[in-house]
């Protein structure tokens, strides 16, 4: 079954102490308690296993941030899907911009990652996205097919798949696509699933990148948007929790 929409995840990054993280998932799990969409939260790895057994009952998933490709091993200070599994997690973020240009992660990387987080029986969170040199460059449709191409996991279902366009120049800085360029993005992108996955068509699709409780409306009402990947606004849960209600949660 496709994920209920909207699709609204929180990405907390580097944030959260075990006392707010934890006070932070109660409110959350308080308000949706008879959700009717589908909501998720990204807790710092150290936070993964407590608030997901806090959230155990809950509507809201829990997932973590990043996963390496490997089962186990000398990978020192890195974590397996099967680890996140075990910890109580049922998603994983794969190919963060954070991830990709911050540490230099390829897309081979990311879908060996996303693969070993379906293996582990997760749903993976892919990430996508042109940085600012390549949107003015007019690279943006050729880096979104070149990410899709590389980073896409096999064997990948709508079930279990989520897509999130996150243009890098967009991410924590307050700034957004117009509504039409990101219309026309998740549109391009909706195509492109459709062509490469046979349920591709229903493969929640979110956009991502300052998305904000006074913008979250506008641009959840966009056809082809199912939902939101939130950074900094996920951290309050008034305001993530009013990023889900404008996109139509309940
Ligand atoms: P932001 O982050 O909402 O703080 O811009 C989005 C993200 O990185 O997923």
């Amino acid at each position: 079954m496709p994920l209920a929409r909207p699709v609204v995840l929180g990405n907390w990054k580097m944030n959260g102490l075990r006392a707010d993280g934890l006070a932070l998932a109660g409110r959350l799990d308080a308000r949706a308690a008879h959700a009717s969409g589908t909501l998720g939260i990204f807790p710092p790895a150290t936070l993964v296993a407590a608030v997901a057994q806090r959230l155990a009952r809950s509507r809201v998933l829990v997932g973590g941030q990043d996963c390496h490709p490997a089962e186990s091993g000398a990978f020192t200070g890195s974590i397996s899907a099967a680890m996140l599994a075990d910890a109580g997690a049922r998603a994983v973020i794969v190919g963060h911009s954070e991830r990709r240009h911050g540490l230099g992660e390829t897309d081979a990387e990311v879908k060996a990652k996303g693969e070993a987080a379906l293996a582990a029986g997760l749903m993976v969170v892919l990430c996508i996205g042109e940085t600012e040199a390549e949107y003015v460059a007019g690279e943006r449709h050729a880096v979104l097919v070149r990410q899709l191409d590389g980073s896409l996991p096999s064997g990948a279902t709508a079930e279990r798949l989520v897509v999130a366009y996150e243009p890098v120049w967009a991410i924590g800085t307050g700034r957004t696509p117009s509504l039409a360029e990101i219309a026309r993005t998740h549109a391009e992108l909706r195509g492109l699933l459709a062509g490469r996955l046979a349920d591709g068509a229903e493969v929640a699709l979110l956009y991502g990148g300052s998305v904000k409780p006074d913008n979250a409306a506008d641009i959840m009402a966009i056809e082809a948007v199912d939902g939101a990947l939130v950074g900094g606004a996920s951290l309050d849960a008034d305001s993530f929790w009013s990023i889900y209600a404008a996109g139509g949660g309940t």
